[in-house]
């Protein structure tokens, strides 16, 4: 669907939200879904690129991303104005399940992984939690939204310079501790091995979860195979099969995540 761009903001250094109209997304995305757009048909950037949901607002009609400029693609888009139309299509893949009432969410976030993260805030009933992790404090991005929908942010750092010094994963002890006797569940999106980490002290403690695992994305609706990852099939020889992270994920139940090399 064709969708025109409200607002091209910068949140903080190289991070940059796109607010767009698309009535049919705002309506029906969920945490965890993601589009794919397409922002340029004359030129170079001619191959859909796919963005995680932050937000919608379904009474405007209209959907926001939060991305980092890393590349020739994003860079152009940084620079796109309000009015401008392009292509987009979604909302795409499965998202994160919603809590159960009386389920405490704790987002467990790396890096713009807070982006994906955000819309759970909407449909908890329990007031969650989110994990932060992060290079530095330029890449703590969203977590005053998360505050003002009433999460207890906490945050970790690699060089210490905000919240405390290391990965995200060495915040879930404390978080337990404080939250004995309620029941969570915990929600992942970040790079790879954050994750892996993640599922693996999910696992050993006995806790439940679902991970964000997706991999480099062409088609974006489960026909080319090029984003294939393995999940657990405990049925198949190996105990493993592929999967499309695109239309079979790139939400996955901890279960299914496969945590082997
Ligand atoms: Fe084509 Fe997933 S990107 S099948």
């Amino acid at each position: 669907m064709k969708a025109v761009i409200i607002s091209n903001s910068r949140l903080q250094g190289d991070y940059f939200e796109v607010v767009f109209t698309a009535p049919e997304i705002a309506e029906k995305a969920v945490a965890g879904q993601f589009v794919h757009i397409r922002i340029d048909e004359r030129n170079d950037y001619i191959l859909r690129r796919p963005f995680s949901i932050h937000s919608t607002d379904p009474e405007k009609g209209t959907v926001s991303v939060a991305y980092k400029v890393v590349g020739k693609g994003t860079l152009a888009m940084s620079k796109l104005a309000s009015g401008y139309e392009f292509d987009v299509m979604g909302p795409l893949g499965i998202g994160f399940s919603t809590p159960a009432d009386d389920v405490v969410p704790v987002a467990v976030a790396g890096g713009y992984g807070s982006a994906a993260l955000y819309l759970l805030s909407r449909v908890s009933r329990q007031k969650g939690v989110l994990l932060a992790g992060a290079r530095s404090k330029n890449d703590v991005i969203l977590t005053d939204r998360y505050e003002k929908a009433g999460f207890d942010v906490r945050v970790a750092t690699d060089d210490g310079s905000m919240g405390t010094k290391g990965v995200v994963t060495s915040l879930i002890p404390q978080v337990l501790e404080d939250c004995k006797g309620k029941k969570l569940l915990f929600y992942g999106c970040g790079p790879h091995p954050m994750l892996m980490a993640l599922g693996k002290l999910l696992k050993e403690k006995g806790l439940d979860g679902e991970l964000s695992i997706d991999h480099k994305m062409c088609c974006g609706v489960g026909a080319c195979f090029a984003c294939v990852i393995k999940v657990n099939d405990p049925g198949s020889a190996d105990g493993w099969r592929y999967a499309r992270s695109c239309s079979e994920g790139p939400v996955f139940p901890l279960d299914d995540v496969y945590l082997g090399e």
